[in-house]
């Protein structure tokens, strides 16, 4: 089983006037690839506290995956892919790049979407959109590929060559 956090940015959900659709349907199909998910939260659109979350999730629980939704567009409380862009040690950009090449031939606000990849220590974090559509339209093209990137990172696999 793969231990997962779901982290959502929404300063109406974290004032409890929005109901959390995008993080259900998260945890819903990360459960189709053998996940757990250990850690769910709502919390506003602030980049210390999402920092803050990340760096605790991924030093203290030993979570393979960090699934984030919200906070990727262009507002000015949007700062989700900031905040994860200044705690991983690597990006995976090929992660973003799928996500928004295919939702493009859903919708051309797909490139709207600024969500971010990337590794620290053993856990991938990964930006999804807010919308319960963008949830599911990105989440679909890459869940096939993350249990073998995670198998990868957590050293379960010493080499990918396939004959
Ligand atoms: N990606 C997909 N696949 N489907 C969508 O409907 N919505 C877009 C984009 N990405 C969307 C999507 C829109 S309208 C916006 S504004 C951006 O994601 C940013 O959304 P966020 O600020 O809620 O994260």
């Amino acid at each position: 089983m793969y231990r997962v956090g779901v982290l959502t940015l929404s300063d109406r959900g974290a004032k409890g006037e929005r109901e959390d659709l995008s993080g259900q349907i998260i945890q819903d199909m990360v459960k189709t690839i053998n996940c757990e998910v250990i850690n769910y939260e709502v919390i506003p659109d602030d980049k210390s506290l999402i920092k803050e979350k990340l760096c605790q999730w991924s030093d203290g629980e030993n979570l393979s995956l960090i699934l984030t939704t919200g906070g990727t567009g262009l507002s000015p409380r949007d700062c989700t892919p900031d905040a994860t862009l200044e705690v991983v040690e690597y990006e995976v950009p090929g992660i973003a790049e799928t996500m928004r090449r295919e939702s493009m031939k859903k919708t051309s606000r797909a490139m709207l979407s600024r969500a971010a990849a990337g590794v620290r220590g053993r856990t991938l974090i990964i930006n999804l959109p807010g919308s319960p559509k963008g949830v599911r339209e990105c989440l679909e093209v890459i869940l096939e590929t993350l249990p073998h990137g995670l198998d990868v990172l957590q050293g379960r696999v010493e080499d990918c060559v396939r004959p």
